[in-house]
């Protein structure tokens, strides 16, 4: 299982300094398997939501775009300013993207063919459970910030820069399958 999370997200892992970090973040992605009770031949076809359609898009696919996304706005505006008004901890925003959807494998469980909300997902919405898994595996404090306020949970909240980075990210890979699926999204 290890293997299997090092190789998916191989890419953004090699982009974090810290080795404890990389570690301390797979182990999370293992554990909440774990713990969601999912095998890796499952964990591919996990959707990213259940929330709308998401046109075969998985869960590994947008954790890594949307890490990707994050990294790319930071490096923009770092890449942009000429004084940059804050300091961006990328092992952070690489970490905490990588994790900021965990919780996801307790919040959702398969429902025969399909998938359904679980009683742990009623009970705690993945930014929760996602952040007492990284609490658990010993992440970092900063890491818990992005995971537990990347979402709706995270509104009028007090925020890391990352945490901001990764919220945008989150949203324009999800908002676009919405308001595809209302009709809104112009062709
Ligand atoms: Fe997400």
């Amino acid at each position: 299982m290890k293997d299997f999370f090092k190789e998916r997200f191989k890419k953004i892992l090699d982009m974090i300094e810290s080795s404890d970090l990389q570690e301390k973040t797979v182990n999370a992605w293992v554990s909440a398997a774990k713990e969601g009770g999912w095998s890796i031949e499952e964990i591919d076809k996990i959707p990213f939501t259940l929330l709308t359609d998401t046109k075969g898009i998985n869960l590994v696919e947008h954790t890594i775009a949307v890490t990707l996304g994050a990294y790319g706005l930071a490096k923009a505006i770092e890449s942009t300013y000429k004084v940059m008004p804050f300091e961006i901890n990328y092992d952070f925003l690489l970490a905490g993207g990588l994790l900021h959807d965990v919780g996801k494998l307790l919040e959702i469980e398969k429902f025969g063919d399909t998938y359904r909300k679980s009683r742990k997902g009623k009970c705690a919405r993945h930014p929760i459970s996602g952040a007492i898994i990284a609490d658990r595996e010993g992440l970092p404090d900063e890491i818990i910030n992005i995971i537990a306020n990347h979402s709706k949970e995270g509104e009028g909240r007090p925020q890391r820069i990352e945490t901001i980075f990764v919220h945008q990210a989150d949203f324009a890979t999800f908002n676009p399958m919405v308001m595809m699926d209302k009709g809104l999204l112009i062709e």
